[in-house]
């Protein structure tokens, strides 16, 4: 069985983004792969969170694993920081990456050319630890948002160069895509990816929000004057990202939904989009708060932690004897 591996960043809730893009994704293909998930707490500390505020967004997020459809028999779920071997890969993958392949990471440009001030060494070197984080378990596949396969693909690089110079040390990943919605953009500004990170919280769906607040924030989503529900990103990009997210949960194509809406206006349009979106979050909510009330989280994450662990710690030793850092 090939092997898949994936995490998710929560500094903040989980988005509908995250859930299209990547989240419901894994949840199909952990019958079909040897499935790791993990919720990237490292990654998190990148940028500054309160404590408080962060250890909630952690225990969410293995809560909206499951509820989302994750199984703790298929797969295993864990906490980036149980496995410690990832922080110790993390910083022999960075002395094994450029800084020009650094410099180049379109997340870390973006953040300079916005002149964001304060930035951290972490938030540099972080494709590194996800490098280490995808070959630590030698992933075969790494579902991802299409923001996050640049990532992916450096990671590929510093495989094959590491190969090259030490020998065979590592399986080289393949990052997989969804066709649809691979980028959900922001209700709000429809050019700019929806985010946990938005400024407002009127452009970003959250899986946790008030059913009412999501209908609100789809029925106020910027469209366009064309007036026709069709797939045109560039001429349309509210009206497509809405399609997308649509077609993403419904599996109905582009056509049947332009089909769907011939003739009718933009409002009819949205109160569907409403009717999809919050359908498949009430679901999620239900179980979400089931989980929350049982208090399985900690059981799961012993688990997963008890799996992982295994193959890092093994994975690790391979590679500080490889390259000499070990005396024995
Ligand atoms: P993060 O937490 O930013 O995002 C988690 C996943 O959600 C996807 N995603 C989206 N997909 C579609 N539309 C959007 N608007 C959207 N926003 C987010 C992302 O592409 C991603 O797949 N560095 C990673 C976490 C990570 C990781 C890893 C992932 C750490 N190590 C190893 C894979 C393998 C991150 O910050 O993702």
């Amino acid at each position: 069985m090939k092997r898949m591996l994936s995490g998710i960043k929560p500094t903040g809730q989980l988005t509908l983004g995250n859930y299209i893009g990547a989240l419901r994704n894994f949840v199909k293909y952990q019958d079909e792969y040897d499935l790791y998930v993990f919720i990237a707490n490292l990654h998190c500390i990148t940028v500054y969170n309160d404590p408080k505020e962060l250890r909630k967004n952690l225990k969410d997020c293995v809560a909206l694993y499951l509820a989302c459809g994750l199984d703790p028999e298929k797969c295993c779920i864990f906490l980036q920081s149980d496995v410690m071997e990832h922080a110790q890969l993390g910083f022999i993958m960075c002395c094994n990456t450029y800084l020009g392949e650094l410099n180049r990471m379109t997340q870390f440009k973006d953040k300079l050319a916005k002149g964001e001030q304060g930035l951290s060494g972490g938030i540099y070197t972080y494709p590194a630890l996800m490098s280490a984080d995808i070959l630590m378990y030698d992933a075969d596949y790494v579902p991802v948002g299409e923001d996050q396969k640049q990532h992916v693909e450096l990671c590929r690089d510093t495989a094959i160069r590491f190969n090259n110079r030490y020998g065979k040390s590592f399986n080289i990943p393949e990052p997989v895509v969804p066709k649809v919605g691979a980028k959900i953009m922001s209700l709000s500004d429809p050019t700019k990816k929806m985010s946990k990170s938005e400024q407002t919280n009127k452009g970003c769906i959250y899986l946790l929000d008030d059913l009412k607040s999501v209908r609100k924030k789809i029925m106020s989503a910027k469209t366009d004057d064309v007036a026709k529900v069709q797939f045109d990103p560039e001429n349309q990009p509210g009206i497509s990202n809405l399609m997308s997210i649509v077609s993403a949960l419904t599996n109905q194509s582009f056509e049947e939904i332009t089909d769907m809406f011939n003739g009718k206006g933009y409002g009819d349009f949205k109160k569907y989009v409403a009717d999809v979106v919050c359908d498949e979050l009430s679901k999620i909510q239900e179980r979400y708060n089931h989980i929350i009330e049982n208090d399985i989280i900690e059981d799961v994450l012993a688990k997963g932690k008890a799996k992982a662990q295994i193959i890092a710690h093994k994975k690790l030793d391979q590679i500080q004897r490889t390259i000499g850092i070990e005396i024995r």
